[in-house]
């Protein structure tokens, strides 16, 4: 490449960004649906995640003083996790008003159909009856999103994968601003996890509705009876029937904490009926504890620091807006405003 050539539009190539909506504890399938990931891409990315308090306001805005209170305790999960202040930018959506910016000239682009036609959306609106979703806000919320990842020009979105319909609307959407005013904003990707499904302890996905999660800040008091009133392979009816892994509600979970060769030896032996649900049960138990153990020891730190959470969201919303006022100068000069 000539030394002449217009750098790509991907700026920040390397750049990485995803939020979570402050709705509630975060539980195993966060972990590794999500979060995991999260953990993993500070480490050689550039890295932005954020608290994304407008998006639960499309919802939940009835109760807007409860999402206020779920903000603390969503970063704290995040610290607990592994994310690093040092390593990675930390903030809060609204506190960062470029967003409303980007969002509405954003909006003035987006075709009403592209939203309609989202699968989620239509999914939701049929199956939350509980608070009416016909809203302008609702249908606007890939948009939102998609502001949200290329105010900072991210390249690579890890998020889990109930929202790749909502990618791909961030991509088109990003695709026909540069379409429109030339080449700008780079195309975001979504990254999954390797192992991007964990499901609840009844096989559903976990979610704090279905009653069915292992979340952050249990401990092993709480987690024990719940791992033992599992179900198994139900076709296994005595200890020396053979069973079926497959079918089983509990193997899943060693697919995520369970070393390979170890994994493979608790399969066989289910299959053989060598190894019995109790101990295999016990054997998870074992392997969450010693997942679950860095975590509690992080959060006892953490709760030793009051105010600690709220110095790491300033901090973090003030090198956010720093990159996003950037933008939207650019922005601005680029659409003659
Ligand atoms: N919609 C995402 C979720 O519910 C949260 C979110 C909002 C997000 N803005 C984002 C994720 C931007 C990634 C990038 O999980």
């Amino acid at each position: 490449m000539s030394a002449t050539s217009s750098p790509p539009p991907a700026a920040a190539r390397d750049r990485v960004l995803s939020g979570m909506r402050p709705t509630g504890e975060l539980h195993l399938g966060h972990y590794f649906g999500v979060l995991e990931n999260w953990v993993a891409m500070q480490e050689t990315m550039e890295a932005f995640y954020f608290v994304a308090d407008w998006h639960a306001l499309t919802s939940e805005y009835e109760n807007s003083l409860a999402i206020r209170e779920f903000i603390p305790s969503l970063v704290e999960d995040w610290l607990v996790a592994g994310l690093d202040p040092e390593r990675c930018v930390i903030f809060q959506q609204s506190q960062i008003k470029e967003h409303a910016e980007l969002h509405l000239i954003l909006s003035m682009v987006t075709p009403v159909s592209w939203l309609e036609r989202c699968p989620t959306y239509k999914e939701q609106q049929q199956q939350i009856t509980s608070r009416d979703l016909s809203t302008y806000g609702f249908l606007g919320y890939p948009v939102l999103m998609t502001t949200d990842i290329i105010i900072y020009k991210a390249r690579w979105v890890p998020v889990g994968q109930d929202q790749l319909p909502h990618m791909e609307l961030a991509r088109e959407i990003a695709r026909r601003f540069n379409n429109m005013y030339g080449d700008f904003f780079p195309e975001p990707e979504a990254r999954l996890t390797e192992t991007p499904k964990c499901p609840g302890l009844d096989g559903r996905k976990m979610s704090k509705s279905y009653n069915n999660g292992i979340f952050l800040r249990e401990g092993m008091d709480t987690i024990t009876p719940k791992i033992k009133g599992m179900l198994t392979d139900k076709a296994r009816l005595r200890r020396h029937d053979p069973g079926n892994p497959d079918v089983c509600n509990l193997f899943p979970y060693h697919e995520l904490l369970t070393p390979s060769q170890a994994r493979e030896e608790i399969r066989a032996g289910c299959a053989k009926a060598a190894l019995g649900c109790v101990d295999c049960k016990k054997i998870l138990l074992d392997r969450l504890e010693s997942f679950l153990a860095p975590m509690q020891e992080r959060r006892a730190r953490l709760s030793a620091r009051p105010g600690y959470v709220q110095e790491v969201l300033e901090a973090g919303n003030a090198r956010a807006r720093a990159v996003a006022q950037a933008t939207m100068e650019e922005v601005r000069s680029i659409i003659g405003f």
